[in-house]
């Protein structure tokens, strides 16, 4: 069995190859990018992997997509690569589209050319819901995107039904509602949090001074996952009879102040909120700076650059057919999720 997996240097594709080095017999292709300096951090347990070879290949770049399908003739095409990050989708729309849109109908154009009876992955967003009309968002939820990024996975989306149904390839898009590790990159909210607090976990244990993590709009609601629970439920979307599309969810959701409170709470921090609106800021409490002889407080600060010009302000899904259907059986609770990533950045951080 062959597999092409796409973004390996990000979380899903690393976590991807993982799952399927340790559940499966396939020989991985993993396909990356040229650039001059790329960033192995992610695929350290398997670059040097006897089944595992690296591939370079472009989403933008169809010549490249082609000839990988045709000379390889996978069984699997599992595409993680993206332009992932929602904030910066309004800065670089174009290429946002070209990637996460144009991208996959490169890649179904060459599996329906050069292998037809390949499986093709395209991963979905929650954030092709957008302003949501319902909660917990299920699977026919309205397409309501609120972002570049989100209108590109919902062209995605469509691209792959048509092709589908055009051509009767096997061919799905999972919506995947947030999911982060210690693997997440560190633009997003979870990531610079929990480093955030292995920062100032390490500054007062040294008796240093120390800046606050600025964060924008602490009231979105988020149904986050760990992305090495979903990969098995990919994985598992990938294997069915036919091709169906679900949603992996948590089924709960929380603000981004919560997680924050969870993360300083996980590095025995005490944190406490004053003011509202853009003037909101976490202190530490007066008993943890007497206790702790701190020299600085605060926390947490607003910082309006991190707002977006359209939010998403509420998501939680539903993820009850993928469970009951597929047997999908995620492991890792919310509460884990926030622990194992401010333990694993306080373990790793270096001044
Ligand atoms: N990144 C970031 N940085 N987000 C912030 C910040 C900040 O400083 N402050 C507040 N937020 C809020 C954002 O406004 C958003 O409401 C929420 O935190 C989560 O932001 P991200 O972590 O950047 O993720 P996302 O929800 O926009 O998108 C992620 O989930 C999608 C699935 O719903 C990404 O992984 C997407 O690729 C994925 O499709």
């Amino acid at each position: 069995m062959k597999v092409i997996v796409t973004g390996i240097l990000g979380q899903d594709g690393a976590n991807m190859v993982e799952y399927l080095l340790k559940n499966t017999e396939a020989k991985i292709f993993g396909m990356i990018r040229r650039t001059s300096n790329p960033n192995f951090v992610n695929c350290k347990a398997f670059i040097k992997n006897e089944r595992f070879q690296l591939v370079y290949g472009d989403l933008s770049d169809s010549v490249s997509l082609d000839n990988l399908v045709r000379d390889i003739q996978p069984d699997y095409f599992i595409n993680f690569a993206a332009q992932s990050f929602v904030g910066c989708s309004w800065e670089i729309p174009l290429q946002t589209f070209d990637a996460n849109a144009t991208g996959v109908a490169r890649c179904l154009e060459a599996v329906r050319r050069f292998q037809p009876k390949c499986r093709f992955y395209s991963a979905g967003s929650s954030e092709e819901f957008g302003d949501v009309q319902y909660s917990p968002q299920d699977i026919h939820h309205p397409v309501r995107p609120r972002s570049p990024y989100g209108a590109s996975k919902a062209a995605a989306r469509h691209l792959v039904k048509v092709y589908r149904e055009s051509y009767n390839l096997y061919a799905v898009h999972s919506i995947l509602f947030n999911h982060e590790g210690t693997k997440r990159g560190e633009e997003f909210v979870t990531r610079k949090i929990s480093k955030g607090v292995a920062r100032i976990y390490h500054a007062i244990k040294n008796n240093q001074s120390f800046s606050p993590i600025e964060l924008g709009n602490l009231d979105a609601q988020r149904d986050w996952s760990d992305s090495e629970d979903f990969v098995d439920g990919v994985w598992k979307i990938m294997n069915q009879e036919k091709p169906k599309d679900y949603v992996l969810s948590s089924n709960e959701t929380h603000t981004i102040r919560e997680f924050i409170n969870k993360s300083f709470l996980c590095a025995g921090i005490d944190g406490v909120w004053h003011g509202s609106g853009q003037q909101e800021e976490m202190s530490v409490s007066t008993e943890y700076a007497i206790k702790n002889e701190i020299q600085s407080s605060i926390l947490v600060k607003i910082n309006p650059k991190f707002y977006r010009p359209a939010e998403v302000e509420l998501l939680l899904g539903d993820s009850t057919p993928a469970r009951k259907e597929l047997g999908w059986n995620p492991k890792i609770s919310f509460d884990n999720l926030v622990e194992r990533m401010v333990k694993y950045d306080i373990e790793i951080f270096k001044i």
